[in-house]
């Protein structure tokens, strides 16, 4: 039996990807990701060929933002929410954070986890990330002070059916990773490290087409077959940043990092497929074939909502999804970043909505609010779980994750 006896041997070239942290954000931070990828190209002297297999990617760990946001989004992902024990305190949080900082430093970059009994399952990274979120439990042990006023549960919406057990947490882990059982030894890794600090209070695992089963860049579809993520700030444009990564007016400790705002929601596709095909483009005014707007054109090219029908009804209708999501102010919109999900068990299927905001209340509330009075996808869709997250900033080599926190109580 092999025993782990060190390091295992990183992936003998790597191609390291432009990671999450290379995005430009709001507030001030002293790395970021694009420093990180130079630095690693330059060091292994070897720029990626192209032809490695796609295990071998990495992104960066450290940096001024957490990867796993502006991140390319990878093919599977797991969130769980962790319930930290009563009698764990500020010392105790500094201590779990700094072993799992730690080891995800380590697993991202393809080597294994330090008390790791199975140090094979390391060695292809495949794009690992590892994003930690704080609830409100969390922060309150380190500073009730430090709390952001967004931080705990959202205001209920009519069309809300949320289970307790797909919703709040101390603590989230976000794993995402285009290889499975890298993903599955990774969570394992981290879970460890938790074990002796709280309870797993639920696990959700996501999934998109494999990597490779498209070309890169393409939106993806969710289970209702319609191509979704098309109007989402991206992270090379300019207007993500201040979008997504908290500012001044976020307390200390949170400026460059981002809010996380998780719902689990259901879909009926049962009912969802006896409804013909012109019927589900009209629910959200879109193709299915492209995804491009009911009024024409291309997926990207933008909907003309003042056009009409002959008969003068508007061709994308007043209850169509994309009528009712869409904002008149710019600072009202959020980064989708989404993943499926199906419960074979529970014959469940739908979206693990994960969107990204500087401020939940003035990003992702309003626009659910408008979608709860009126959306025609809610004859299909139920909101059935529901987390808010404060994702803290990255951190630099030899800190940890959540650090800012314990320096901005000082
Ligand atoms: C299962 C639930 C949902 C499904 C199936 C769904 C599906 C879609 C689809 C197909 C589009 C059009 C393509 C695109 O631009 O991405 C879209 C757009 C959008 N959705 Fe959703 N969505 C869901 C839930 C939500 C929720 C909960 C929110 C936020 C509260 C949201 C916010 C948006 C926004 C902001 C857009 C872009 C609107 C625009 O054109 O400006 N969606 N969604």
């Amino acid at each position: 039996m092999t025993q782990p006896t060190g390091d295992a041997p990183r992936p003998s070239r790597r191609r390291v990807l432009l990671g999450g942290a290379a995005a430009a954000g709001a507030g001030a931070v002293a790395l970021s990701g694009g420093d990180a990828l130079v630095r690693s190209l330059r060091s292994t002297g070897e720029p990626p060929t192209g032809a490695e297999p796609h295990g071998e990617r990495v992104h960066p760990f450290h940096g001024g933002h957490q990867a796993g946001v502006a991140t390319p989004p990878q093919a599977h992902a797991r969130f769980v929410g962790v319930d930290l024990r009563e009698d764990v305190d500020a010392d105790g949080v500094r201590r779990l954070l700094t072993l799992l900082s730690d080891d995800a430093s380590r697993l991202t970059q393809g080597r294994h986890a330090l008390a790791d009994t199975e140090p094979e399952l390391a060695g292809a990274p495949a794009a690992l990330t590892v994003t930690l979120g704080f609830g409100p439990g969390l922060v309150e042990r380190v500073d009730p002070r430090s709390v952001p006023s967004w931080l705990g549960p959202l205001p209920h919406f009519a069309t809300d059916r949320l289970e307790d057990r797909w919703s709040h947490g101390d603590l989230l882990l976000q794993v995402c990773c285009d290889d499975p059982i890298t993903l599955s030894h990774a969570v394992r890794m981290l879970l460890k490290d938790t074990r002796a600090f709280g309870t797993v209070r639920w696990s959700q695992e996501g999934f998109r087409r494999s990597y490779g089963a498209e070309p890169e860049g393409t939106t993806m579809r969710n289970l209702m077959g319609q191509v979704d993520g098309t109007v989402n700030p991206a992270p090379p444009d300019d207007d993500f940043g201040p979008l997504v990564w908290c500012g001044d007016e976020a307390p200390g400790w949170l400026r460059g990092g981002t809010a996380l705002v998780l719902r689990r929601i259901s879909m009926d596709l049962d009912e969802w497929d006896r409804l013909d095909r012109p019927g589900r483009e009209d629910s959200v005014g879109r193709r299915l074939g492209d995804g491009a707007p009911l009024t024409g054109g291309n997926e990207h090219d933008e909907p003309d909502l003042d056009a009409v029908t002959p008969l003068g009804f508007p061709v994308i209708a007043e209850y169509a999804h994309v009528r009712r999501a869409r904002s008149e102010d710019p600072d009202e919109r959020i980064f989708r970043r989404a993943y499926n999900y199906e419960s074979d068990a529970e014959g469940d299927a739908g979206l693990l909505f994960a969107c990204y905001q500087r401020d939940p209340e003035r990003q992702f509330v309003p626009i659910q609010r408008r979608l709860d009075e009126l959306d025609l996808l809610n004859e299909w869709i139920t909101h059935v779980g529901s987390a808010v997250f404060a994702v803290p900033p990255g951190c630099g080599e030899g800190g940890f994750v959540g650090q800012s926190l314990f320096e901005d109580r000082s």
